[in-house]
């Protein structure tokens, strides 16, 4: 087949094209735009994999705005709460600020789940969360997604950004994990 893409052991066909992306995107765009028209938000991305979303979706802001990353990483707690999510780079104060939160995909709903309480604890005004997949399919936590690029089955995604086992990012385009015959 053409245009399949060998990652490591595992074989991916075309899912979502750079030109689907990119018009989606610009729509995405368009709306947060109409929605904070006059305002200032704060994009929030959300690395690793949101850092193609965010980038592309923030070129398309026409607002006065300002990006910041954070990296959320979990560690086995010693607790019987489990994993405890940490975040890493949150470098601006985010009290009274309208945040939009830029994620590149929800699938159980686990990491914003942990994130959100944490993240309105800043005090923060508002909360926009901007989610370029989703899988409803998969989602096992109730979470307030305020705009989502595309609805997709679940199955395993790569490129725009996502990876498998740290590959795929590069890819201009998203693939979906091949189902061998
Ligand atoms: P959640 O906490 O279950 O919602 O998982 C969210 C994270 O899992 C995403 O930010 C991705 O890093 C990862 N993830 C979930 N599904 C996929 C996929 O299909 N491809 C690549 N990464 C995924
Ligand atoms: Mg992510």
């Amino acid at each position: 087949m053409s245009q399949e893409v060998q990652i490591l052991d595992k074989t991916f066909v075309p899912f979502i094209s750079s030109k689907q992306l990119d018009d989606r995107v610009k729509d995405m765009a368009d709306w947060l735009n109409e929605k904070f028209r006059g305002g200032n938000p704060l994009f929030l991305a959300i690395l690793n994999g949101s850092f193609v979303f965010a980038s592309d979706l923030f070129k398309k802001i026409t607002l006065t705005v300002e990006i910041t990353f954070v990296k959320l990483a979990s560690y086995q707690g010693t607790s019987s709460t489990g994993n405890v999510l940490t975040t890493i780079g949150l470098d601006r104060p985010l009290n009274d600020r309208d945040v939009v939160l830029v994620e590149d995909i929800i699938d159980s709903g686990k990491t914003l789940h942990e994130f959100l309480p944490q993240l309105r604890a800043h005090g923060i005004r508002t909360l926009t969360v901007v989610s370029l997949l989703t899988k409803p399919e998969a989602i096992r936590y109730q979470i307030d997604i305020d705009l989502i690029g595309f609805e997709i089955d679940n199955r395993f995604v790569v490129g725009y950004g996502l990876d498998y086992d740290g590959y795929g990012r590069n890819l201009p385009a998203i693939y979906q994990l091949k189902i061998e015959e």
